[in-house]
């Protein structure tokens, strides 16, 4: 799905879901720490952290949408356009890999976490819907929560002259509509705005499950 930027400049930078409840405080925590991970492991490669974190990342909205969609005809009940949505995410979430590895190339180790943390963050993930589709909606708004702290980052970085605002490799250009001279600065505040969208929605479908 393309998303719209100027629909996405009124999103919110640093809007924050505060935890309420079990469910919320253990998505939350389950984040923290896979952060601290990442902040551990990747540190300020922000290149490669979006390499390997967009290949997780486009992994719950096809969970989320094959089971809403599975729901749905074990219901025979209409799905309020979450399957679409959550298809769309999972898409989006892979363009965002797709823009990403023109610009850093993945070791031969991250090729490797990128293998086993598929295998291990898909089968946890799918239980988690199975069991809460809540909790997992809230996880991933949690997840998006960081996605946005961590691109802001990355864009502090370019700022600061630390990493270099190389030219927006040509599909991400096609993608958000970008202006034919347009860095990567400007292809990653598209992506920030992305996972904004995902944020929201992600928590407001929480929000909306009892
Ligand atoms: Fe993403
Ligand atoms: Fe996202």
């Amino acid at each position: 799905m393309k998303i719209n930027n100027e629909k996405n400049s009124d999103l919110n930078i640093s809007n924050h879901q505060k935890p309420n409840g079990f469910k919320d405080h253990f998505a939350f925590l389950f984040v923290k720490m896979l952060r601290f991970f990442a902040d551990t492991f990747f540190a300020k490669r922000y290149g490669h952290r979006a390499i390997v974190l967009e290949t997780v990342a486009a992994v719950p909205g096809m969970v989320g949408g094959m089971l809403q969609h599975l729901k749905s005809l074990r219901r025979i009940t209409d799905d309020n356009g979450w399957i679409k949505t959550l298809l769309d995410e999972a898409e989006n979430e892979r363009m965002h890999l797709m823009a990403f590895i023109e610009i850093a190339k993945p070791s031969k180790l991250e090729r490797l976490l990128i293998l086993i943390v598929q295998g291990v963050f898909f089968n946890l993930f799918f239980l988690l819907y199975l069991i809460s589709p809540k909790t997992a909606h809230r996880m991933v708004g949690y997840f998006e929560e960081e996605a946005v702290i961590s691109y802001t980052n990355y864009l502090a970085e370019i700022d600061a002259g630390n990493h270099a605002n190389v030219a927006a490799p040509e599909m991400a250009i096609k993608y958000w509509n970008l202006s034919k001279d347009a860095t990567i600065r400007e292809m990653i505040i598209a992506i920030r705005g992305d996972e904004m969208n995902h944020r929201d929605v992600n928590h407001s479908f929480a929000n909306s499950i009892k």
